[in-house]
């Protein structure tokens, strides 16, 4: 047995993966050896997650197959919305609406019991929960909203398309890009909690809705995927304030506050993903209500000049701008961390797909400090 113990695993290695790589003191990000940038602004998220899946960029004639067997798939069961129905009228919180839809799927769809060595099978699986998520999601707001579910769009991709069934209405070109970005950059990031998470339950070799069941569980904490909708809070509560901006950043400090979205287990520096977000935040500040943009950037400037907080190895994590980012989208802020959800379900499906590959049951050990030779007394004598 090792003997060095490392909470939290911090900084231990358990696998080795061709799927995302991040250079934490440089602040990159890379997919399969293609640079998150190039990704981002050059690709959509059907294509990222083929690479993910398949390891290759796909071509024209691989692509449209793929986003055929996804199209297949986004329609859910009867059963499924008067599931997310019962939820939303029981005011549910979204994350544990979708951890229930994606329970929902294996219970309506077949092959739940295919052998996981069956990689055709998972990958079936795989394109049923990625492209039902979505439609899923949407449909739960929409029955919060007291609206009826809207029907998958046949024309549009999976980011414009949740947009679609989410306001009824097609986004422009702008949101469905921004969208389709947002959802590129969260879809894998290494042996991130979640993904961690679907790779132990993946490698039981129980079924892929199970470990991606277990991922939504995880990521739904605010230390993780939960701080992209604290981050939103922290600007209502700056915009209600009677402070100006800065002095509110200053006294939240003061009062020894941990912002949302800043800080990273593995980035020393700016996320490279919230440059990108920051960079979408400002464009749409550009066209529309600024005030999200100029909280965002004066807490980061803050933190950055006065705290010093990135010589500290602290600085903006994907969180920090994404929700200045879907608030402009018209996106309800409990819906956030559902998204990143969406978009890391591939992710996880990836690293569980690989793992299984050659599996390795994934089972640590914990140093024993308890009591040692307890006598036991009788129940009657205690
Ligand atoms: C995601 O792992 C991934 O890859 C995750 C993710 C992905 O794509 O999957 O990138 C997505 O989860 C991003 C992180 C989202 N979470 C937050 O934004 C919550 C706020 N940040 C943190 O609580 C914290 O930074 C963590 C949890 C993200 C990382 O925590 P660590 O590595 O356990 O570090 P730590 O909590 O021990 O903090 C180290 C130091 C501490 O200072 P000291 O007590 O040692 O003096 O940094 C300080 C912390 O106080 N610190 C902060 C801070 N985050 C850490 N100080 C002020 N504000 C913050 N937000």
């Amino acid at each position: 047995m090792v003997d060095d113990l490392r909470k939290g695993l911090e900084g231990v290695l358990v696998a080795e993966s061709e799927l995302s790589s991040i250079d934490g003191d440089e602040g990159r990000l890379i997919y399969r050896g293609y640079a998150i940038e190039d990704l981002a602004r050059g690709a959509n998220y059907e294509e990222v997650l083929y690479l993910l899946w398949h390891g290759h960029l796909p071509d024209e004639d691989e692509l449209e197959a793929f986003t055929a067997s996804l199209d297949d798939e986004q329609a859910v069961s009867e059963d499924v919305l008067a599931t997310m129905e019962r939820l939303a009228d029981a005011e549910e919180r979204p994350m544990a609406a979708l951890r229930t839809a994606v329970s929902m799927f294996s219970a309506t769809e077949p092959e739940t019991d295919a052998d996981p060595a069956d990689l055709e099978a998972t990958l079936r699986m795989g394109r049923r929960i990625t492209a039902k998520i979505p439609t899923a999601l949407a449909a739960f707001e929409r029955y919060r909203i007291g609206e009826e579910p809207v029907d998958p769009h046949p024309d549009l991709g999976l980011a414009a398309n949740f947009l679609y069934m989410l306001t009824g209405e097609e986004p422009d070109d702008v949101a469905a890009e921004t969208f389709d970005q947002a959802l590129i950059l969260h879809a894998d990031h290494g042996l991130n909690a979640s993904t961690f998470t679907s790779m132990v339950i993946g490698s039981t070799m129980a079924d892929i809705y199970s470990a991606v069941t277990g991922g939504i569980g995880a990521l739904s904490g605010p230390l993780h995927g939960g701080a992209n909708q604290d981050v939103m809070e922290v600007l209502f509560e700056i915009d209600e304030s009677d402070l100006d901006h800065r002095e509110w950043i200053e006294q939240a400090i003061e009062e020894g506050r941990r912002i949302p979205g800043f800080g990273h287990r593995v980035y020393n520096v700016k996320d490279p993903r919230a440059r990108i977000l920051q960079e979408r935040s400002e464009e749409l500040a550009e066209n529309g209500d600024d005030r999200w943009y100029t909280y965002t950037t004066t807490i980061e400037q803050y933190l950055t000049e006065e705290k010093g907080l990135p010589e500290k190895g602290i600085a903006p994590n994907v969180d920090f701008y994404s929700g200045s980012v879907y608030y402009q989208l018209g996106i309800p802020i409990d819906m956030y961390t559902p998204i990143f959800a969406m978009s890391r379900a591939g992710g996880w499906i990836a690293h569980v797909l690989e793992y299984q590959d050659d599996n390795r049951l994934i089972r640590p050990r914990a140093r024993y400090t308890g009591p040692q030779d307890q006598e036991l007394v009788p129940l009657e004598e205690r």
